[in-house]
């Protein structure tokens, strides 16, 4: 099976074999079968965080379980459970059209509900664990199902137990607690331009509006996937001391820095644009002209060749500032 369609990047590979799992109880059975006859197995949602290197000899899982389910809990709060192949986005415009917030700042992220948890999709100072209530994984390790709470998660920036140890679960299934009343959260930068304006945006505006300009915020200068392949952000945004902080600003006063903990996180596509990169085209990958923290792949390319230009960004970020930037998808493939 071709899964080139399957990646958001686009990159060329062939799996050997593939099945999409519509139903929980597939799962045992997968396993076990690629088990007997010896073949390592790649679970996959939207494609929209990995970086495929080259094929995948084995038995590649496409999670494609359907589930949206409401249990209200007050007037005010309710419980969302979601089939972990929903796709986001769609799921976020379903929750605010029905009136719900808590994943507005969330719209347009691409992928798959079940993937959701595993980076801890954030954006626009909102992020999954604030909504998260508990999930539904199979674990191979153990064989069983196992009900993780939001808690047992270990989300942090970019970051979860699942993350940690990317082969051992399945996630199955997703529970978020939504409020018909809860503030919104504005303060990001491009949100706070378009609504500090407002006395009371609590009340002025709904939660689909907000996901309405939250889209036109990211569609202003994040690439869309099916026109220009990408993967979103491909670094993390590095967390570095105070002190690091105060040290680049001496030779940099205008480094992008936000507050995260007792630390800071550097805006390492700044760090990048910095370097020269953004808009850099090669004969085959790129970085994005409006975001140099997105890398492209212009078409007839390879995951090594954009793995390179990646190690070339990482070079020149390290030598000019001394950060370490860490790639955010996955690279997967192992031919
Ligand atoms: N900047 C530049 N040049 C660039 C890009 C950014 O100077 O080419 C500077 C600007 O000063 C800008 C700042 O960096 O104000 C931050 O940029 P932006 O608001 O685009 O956010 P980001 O830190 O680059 C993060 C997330 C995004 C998320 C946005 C909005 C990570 C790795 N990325 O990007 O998430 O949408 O914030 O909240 O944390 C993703 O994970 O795939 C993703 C798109």
């Amino acid at each position: 099976v071709d899964l080139q369609a399957r990646n958001t990047l686009r990159l060329p590979g062939q799996a050997t074999w593939f099945a999409r799992v519509r139903q929980d109880e597939a799962i045992p059975e997968l396993f076990s079968w690629a088990e007997e006859q010896g073949l390592p197995v790649l679970v996959i949602g939207g494609g929209s965080n990995i970086v495929l290197r080259s094929g995948f000899r084995g038995l590649v899982l496409a999670m494609a379980i359907r589930e949206r389910h409401w249990a209200m809990l007050d007037s005010d709060t309710a419980r969302l459970t979601l089939g972990a192949g929903e796709n986001w986005h769609e799921t976020v415009l379903y929750a605010c059209k029905a009136g719900y917030r808590g994943i507005e700042n969330l719209a347009l992220i691409p992928g798959t509900v079940g993937a959701a948890p595993i980076q801890n999709i954030g954006a626009y100072g909102a992020e999954l664990s604030q909504v998260l209530h508990n999930l539904e994984a199979w674990d191979r390790r153990e064989s069983r199902f196992r009900t993780f709470t939001c808690d047992d998660c270990g989300l942090g920036y970019r970051d979860s137990c699942f993350k940690q140890d990317p082969e051992r679960f399945v996630i199955t299934r997703v529970r978020l607690t939504l409020s018909r009343h809860r503030s919104f959260q504005l303060s990001y930068g491009e949100l706070a331009e378009e609504y500090g304006h407002l006395k009371d945006p609590d009340s002025e505006l709904t939660p689909l509006a907000v996901a309405k300009t939250v889209s036109d915020i990211r569609r202003r200068k994040l690439p869309d996937p099916s026109f220009l392949p990408n993967a979103g952000s491909f670094f993390k945004n590095p967390v570095v001391s105070p002190e690091t902080v105060a040290d680049l600003r001496k030779t940099w006063p205008e480094l992008v820095a936000y507050p995260e903990n007792d630390n800071y996180k550097l805006a390492a596509g700044w760090l990048i644009d910095q370097c020269g990169w953004k808009g850099y085209r090669g004969s085959h990958v790129g970085v994005h002209s409006r975001q140099a923290l997105v890398l492209i792949h212009h078409g007839n390319g390879t995951g090594d060749e954009l793995l390179e230009l990646a190690e070339r960004i990482r070079e020149d970020v390290r030598k000019r500032f001394g950060v370490i930037l860490e790639m955010e998808p996955r690279v997967v493939g192992n031919e």
